[in-house]
């Protein structure tokens, strides 16, 4: 139960202060003048722990976030929103936009917020969620724990609905998030969605090895979107990079356990859309099974990526280095795969693998693959696996410098 007494009690506190509290019941206007927020040079801070959020650990404190929040929201001039230092326990919270206030407004989360562990508290697939929302920051060093342990067993039912991310922008452009520690997400740690001008950095996420689908940042439907500086490990993709995306950076990253950096999967769902123009460069992959990969479904719709750079990239003890897979779990469909894939490069990718053929180029035979570069490959054996090889098929590739493991014969 949440707070089941604070309703009311506004409401009275409003008939005590006898002003036009009775017309604006929606809570804002109510919580502040109950909560004047306190001004720092010249911004209004809205803290959570002056709208009932208790720093127990235990008490479900989302309704307080979300008062916060739109007072926060519909506040004029700059405003933050304050989780202090402290435990705090919440079910799904949604930060709904447009605001008032001037843009950017901050969210700054020094504490710990920890989710709650009823799956049935998330209606919308999401714990935390900033959706139409023009203009965002998001830091303050906190943690955001989505305690996915107890679930982790559910989400092998694959046809049920995914368990909740930990944070989700939804339809929010100019936003900018840094500075933030994820931990042991449901389903995945963040995703960006129907979304522009996205700027991710500084940021940690971590999750058991063995955690399933708790990839840690997604992207689907986004333009303009930065993911630099950060330090992913999980149970699946570290970041995965899905249709409809446009004009996307991906930096810096050290990335394991995990599955790697992942564009796709593609082509699961008919409504799927392009996706053009990413590059991801200087990134450290360890201990991951894939590096380098672009997944598409068989039986898929007629779509198109192209226009991807990875480069730039070390690989200690990886399973996958370079692997293009249009196969990607497609047992039960025999059809193969309708995305086309073309203007695709790996340049300079270097280090260790555990797998015999290290790069494999695995394509549709409907719509082979066209203009993959090969270019500075240098994988080597992480320990006695004999000598390395490449693998190919429906792929048309070109190579430049030296290639170790020597390029494929394509089928
Ligand atoms: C992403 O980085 C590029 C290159 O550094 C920069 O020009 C662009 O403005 C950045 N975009 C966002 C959304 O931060
Ligand atoms: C990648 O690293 C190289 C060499 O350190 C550097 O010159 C380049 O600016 C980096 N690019 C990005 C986007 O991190
Ligand atoms: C491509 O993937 C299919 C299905 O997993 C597999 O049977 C085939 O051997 C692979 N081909 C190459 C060249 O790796």
């Amino acid at each position: 139960m949440v707070n089941p007494g604070g309703g009311r009690g506004t409401v009275e506190a409003c008939l005590v202060l006898g002003i036009a509290c009775l017309l604006a019941l929606s809570g804002v206007r109510c919580d502040q003048l109950l909560h004047p927020p306190r001004r720092l040079g010249g911004e209004a801070v809205f803290d959570v722990t002056k709208f009932g959020a208790v720093a127990d650990g235990s008490t479900d404190s989302a309704i307080a976030l979300i008062r916060a929040w739109k007072a926060a929201c519909n506040s004029n001039g700059a405003a933050k929103l304050l989780i202090p230092r402290g435990e705090f326990a919440a079910g799904e919270v949604l930060f709904t936009g447009p605001c008032i206030a001037k843009k950017p407004i901050t969210i700054e989360i020094q504490g710990n917020l920890l989710a709650y562990e009823d799956p049935s508290a998330y209606t919308g697939g999401a714990w935390i969620m900033l959706e139409k929302v023009d203009g965002a920051v998001l830091k303050g060093g906190g943690t955001i724990n989505g305690r996915g342990k107890m679930l982790w067993q559910y989400a092998e039912t694959k046809d049920g609905p995914p368990l909740p991310v930990s944070f989700v922008f939804q339809t929010v452009q100019n936003a900018q998030m840094s500075n933030l520690n994820f931990v042991d997400s449901m389903g995945f740690h963040v995703k960006v969605t129907d979304s522009s001008n996205v700027d991710i950095k500084n940021i940690k996420i971590r999750a058991p090895g063995k955690s399933p689908n708790t990839d840690g940042i997604h992207l689907s439907s986004a333009i303009n979107v930065n993911i630099t500086d950060s330090i992913i490990g999980t149970g699946d993709d570290c970041v995965s990079i899905g249709h409809g995306t446009y004009n996307i950076l991906v930096a810096r990253i050290i990335c394991g356990p995990g599955h790697g950096l992942s564009v796709g999967s593609l082509g699961k769902r008919p409504t799927e859309t392009n996706l053009k123009g990413l590059t991801i460069i200087n990134c450290t992959l360890v201990g991951t099974t894939n590096g380098a990969r672009i997944k598409t479904y068989h039986a898929s719709p007629r779509i198109q990526a192209t226009s991807i750079l990875f480069q730039d990239i070390l690989m200690e003890r990886v399973k996958n280095p370079i692997i293009i897979d249009q196969h990607y779990d497609s047992k039960r469909r025999p059809e193969q795969s309708s995305v086309k894939l073309s203007d695709i490069h790996f340049r300079n990718i270097r280090g260790s693998t555990i797998s015999k053929v290290p790069v494999k180029l695995n394509c549709s035979s409907m719509f082979p693959c066209q203009g993959v570069e090969l270019a500075d490959i240098n994988l080597t054996p992480f320990g006695p696996i004999g000598p390395l090889t490449s693998a190919c098929s429906n792929a048309k590739f070109f190579i430049r410098g030296k290639l170790n493991p020597p390029a494929p014969v394509c089928k």
